[in-house]
């Protein structure tokens, strides 16, 4: 089932949810949600073939455009050179979906889970064993495209 593929180099990614849900992210509407109180954007990946692919749990992607300089080497690596990072946004811990933000730092709602977006995810509070992996990112044309896989394996160990 084409919607069900895992992320892959050359997806564009696509509004998760919301009125753009399934439009393609552009690094204006990054800029526009940096002053936000969410500053990110919940997106899938969507295929050179034009199939969302929103049916895999572990497709479901934070994308932020986050200022360079505040970033670790290792985190600046596979970001854009404009500062647009991505993470896998399923929970470590449960697998609750990475939706809040809090004092710059990146929140779960379910049991306070806190992952630090500067440093590959690392996590800075709650009960999370892992940090979530990141997604390399590059902009083309002013869109979101992945670069590579996932730098480790998404969604909650079993
Ligand atoms: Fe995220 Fe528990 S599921 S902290």
């Amino acid at each position: 089932i084409p919607s069900k593929e895992p992320v892959a180099a050359g997806d564009i990614l696509v509004f998760a949810t919301g009125p753009k849900a399934e439009q393609e992210i552009t690094l204006d509407d990054l800029r526009a949600a940096q002053g936000e109180k969410i500053p990110f954007i919940i997106a899938f990946p969507k295929s050179p073939e034009n199939v969302v692919k929103k049916d895999l749990i572990t497709n479901t992607i934070m994308v932020i455009l986050a200022d360079p300089a505040k970033m670790s080497p290792e985190t600046k690596q596979y970001a854009s050179p404009e500062g647009v990072l991505a993470y896998s946004a399923v929970c470590k811990h449960l697998g609750c979906t990475v939706s809040q933000w809090q004092n710059d730092t990146w929140l779960c709602p379910c049991h306070g889970g806190k992952y630090d977006i500067y440093n590959q995810a690392k996590v800075v509070g709650g009960p999370v064993p892992a940090p979530v992996p990141q997604l390399p990112i590059k902009v083309e044309g002013g869109k979101v495209v992945v670069a590579g896989e996932f730098l480790g394996k998404p969604g909650v160990d079993v």
